[in-house]
């Protein structure tokens, strides 16, 4: 744990069923009067568009719908110079990760010019992002907090990473996640339980995101089973949002660990989900950083409630047992040759791997190539 820091996250949260009805005083905050850039997931364009054209009668507003499965270089770069032309005051994301990522790329483009592969890295934005909203349809990213947007370029995963992409507001509803499928929800909710872990876990965590990753955790684990096997659960639904938002904040100070960046080349080269690749991968991780994390582990399963008073070591090892049982108690049994992930491609995958380079050096364990590689070997 670290005693010096620095703690980020958006101006202002908002939390709870119903919420999205704040819309319009969210956006009059900003602005009374102007143009709003919406940009939204195609699976939701038809219930929300409509919803959102009633609550901002008061502004114009410009639908902007992305293009299925995760954003490129390509995709974002053509909707920023359409959204550069249109000028708006503010850009709203409504979506998962998929569109959240885009909407805040987009808003930092209107202000830096050129094509956003120029601002995959740290730091490389220039000027302020216009002011963006984000309001997450699934339970797991946490884009709606973070100063990240995932792009990918030439079958390369890469980050914007500013504290300019920060939205300043994110409005978490629960209500929007009722109609989300079983699948997306496991995928998704994995997503969330790895932040909340992997931020723990992390050699950068700190006194204030400790606690909120354990919480995130405690709650996941609480609120998915049910998500999964009744969609329609509020109850399980808000324990998810708030769990996705909790590890979502520690993830965004604390930053993630090797896990995010073995599952880039999962994503990026044969398409497995970004959740997916990293619920598959988590347990492997934990069981190779056991050494370097046990203590840590050990207060892992303190939040699983299964502590039991034995050695350290012993509880460590518990923790992960119950990775790989809660995973299988949701339905989630993957390994990677389930994908047609090829054992040749390892090396490869390992270089690109090594590559998304903050997650490894957050680990607690110093991390060679030969270990990544093992993960991956572990997880086949
Ligand atoms: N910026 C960050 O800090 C950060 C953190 C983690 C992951 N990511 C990125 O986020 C992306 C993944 O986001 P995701 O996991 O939320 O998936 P996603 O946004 O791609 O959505 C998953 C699927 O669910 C559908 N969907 C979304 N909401 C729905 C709803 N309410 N009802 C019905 N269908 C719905 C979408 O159409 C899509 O098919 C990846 O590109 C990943 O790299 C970003
Ligand atoms: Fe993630």
């Amino acid at each position: 744990m670290k005693n010096d820091f620095v703690f980020r996250m958006p101006s202002k949260v908002i939390f709870g069923m119903g919420k999205f009805d704040l819309l319009p005083e969210e956006v009059s905050f900003f602005f009374t009067k102007g143009t709003v850039l919406v940009v939204m997931d195609p699976a939701i364009k038809p219930q929300v568009w409509p919803r959102v054209e009633k609550l901002l009668a008061g502004w114009k507003t410009i639908p902007c719908e992305i293009k299925p499965g995760e954003p490129t270089v390509q995709t974002v770069d053509k909707m920023a110079d359409f959204a550069r032309k249109e000028k708006p005051d503010l850009v709203i994301g409504i979506g998962g990760g998929s569109t959240m990522d885009t909407a805040k790329a987009i808003a930092g483009l209107i202000t830096n010019p050129g094509s956003s592969e120029k601002y995959r890295g740290q730091n490389l934005l220039t000027r302020p992002a216009i002011p963006g909203i984000m309001v997450p349809t699934t339970a797991g990213t946490g884009s709606e907090l973070t100063q990240t947007a995932v792009l990918i370029h030439q079958g390369r995963k890469g980050g914007i990473n500013s504290p300019h992409l920060i939205p300043a507001t994110a409005i978490l509803d629960p209500a929007l996640l009722l109609d989300l499928p079983m699948e997306p929800t496991r995928a998704t909710g994995l997503d969330a339980l790895t932040h909340a872990i992997e931020s723990f876990l992390s050699k950068n965590s700190n006194p204030l995101t400790e606690p909120i990753s354990l919480q995130a955790a405690e709650l996941l684990i609480a609120g998915l089973p049910a998500a999964v096997s009744d969609g329609k659960d509020p109850e399980a639904r808000t324990k998810t949002m708030l769990g996705s938002l909790l590890g979502g904040i520690s993830l965004a100070n604390a930053g993630v660990i090797v896990g995010h960046s073995l599952s880039y080349p999962l994503g990026a080269r044969y398409g497995i989900s970004h959740g997916v690749a990293n619920g598959l991968l988590l347990p492997y991780v934990a069981a190779e950083i056991l050494p370097f994390a046990t203590e840590k582990l050990a207060r892992l399963a303190s939040a699983f409630g299964i502590s039991q008073g034995r050695s350290a070591k012993e509880e460590a090892e518990e923790a992960i047992k119950f990775l790989f049982s809660f995973e299988k108690k949701i339905g989630f049994q993957k390994r990677l040759a389930d994908f047609q992930v090829q054992p040749s491609d390892f090396d490869e995958m390992v270089e690109e791997a090594w590559a998304v380079a903050v997650p490894v050096a957050n680990t607690p364990k110093p991390m060679t190539k030969e270990d990544l590689l093992r993960i991956y070997q572990a997880a086949y």
